[in-house]
């Protein structure tokens, strides 16, 4: 867990990265909008669940939060979930009504605080509205990225996502090189039924967010990257046509203990 970070005045980012051995880092964002009735967006990883928690309250005091957004049921976006439930008793969560059931099979969820969103549907936090969407690039069917309409920003939730080579506070500080591969590996890895897609409905999905616009994307998995849209864009549409991913083997697990074993051993 890295030390939170002002982004707008209304949004701040709690960073984490996973270290992705010989090849860098997965930035693990989670987020805290400040509307009227403030929202937390994911809750990151358990292993930082304690961090996790000091870093939100360093951010905003835990009663004051009304929404817990959830973009999907995975480990490393409910991470805290279960701490942060506990400490925030009169927040609404909004999740898609699948992931709430997958969920469930861990332990209950207190059904009558659930708030279940398909992509179309809306919350109102107080004065911002977000809006639930289904992202161009997800790795998971409960998958709802959030349009904020006020900030004109999007939570794109694993979209966007990059394994980046050192963790930095913009997107657009990682070197060019570095954001094309990392971003191009990241969707190909996360996403392998890119490569099965049909391109132009894979192209017009990109194109909706192109029309939508938003003058900042925080992804879960990026820095935030304010601007140049297009540029991001790009590199998701070249994703198909890549190389596909393949995760490292048993004989890469050997060499990797092996350089892990004490000298000596
Ligand atoms: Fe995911
Ligand atoms: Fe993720």
């Amino acid at each position: 867990m890295d030390t939170p970070f002002q982004v707008l005045p209304e949004v701040s980012v709690l960073p984490a990265h996973a270290p992705i051995p010989g090849v860098g880092f997965l930035p693990i964002n989670a987020f805290v909008i400040k509307a009227q009735e403030p929202v937390l967006v994911d809750t990151g990883m358990g292993i930082d669940t304690d961090e996790f928690i000091k870093a939100l309250k360093s951010i905003i005091d835990l009663g004051e939060l009304k929404w817990i957004v959830l973009t999907h049921d995975d480990p490393d976006h409910i991470g805290s979930f279960r701490k942060v439930l506990e400490l925030v008793p009169n927040a609404t969560i909004a999740l898609n009504a699948i992931a709430a059931m997958r969920m469930n099979t861990t332990a209950p969820l207190p059904m009558d605080r659930l708030h279940w969103l398909n992509p179309g549907d809306s919350i109102t936090a107080g004065n911002h509205k977000l809006t639930a969407l289904r992202p161009p690039i997800f790795d998971n069917p409960t998958t709802i990225a959030f349009y904020d309409e006020k900030l004109n920003v999007l939570f794109s939730a694993d979209c966007f996502g990059a394994i980046i080579p050192s963790p930095v506070q913009s997107a657009w500080d990682i070197p060019e090189e570095a954001l094309d591969g990392g971003m191009t590996g990241w969707a190909s890895s996360d996403s392998p039924w890119l490569h099965m897609v049909d391109k132009h409905k894979f192209n017009q999905a990109l194109d909706t967010i192109l029309h939508m616009n938003p003058k900042v994307v925080f992804s879960s998995h990026l820095p935030p990257a304010q601007g140049r849209l297009e540029r991001l864009v790009k590199l998701l549409r070249a994703v198909p046509d890549s190389p596909p991913f393949v995760a490292p083997d048993q004989k890469a697990l050997e060499m990797m203990l092996q350089q892990m074993k004490p000298e000596g051993l």
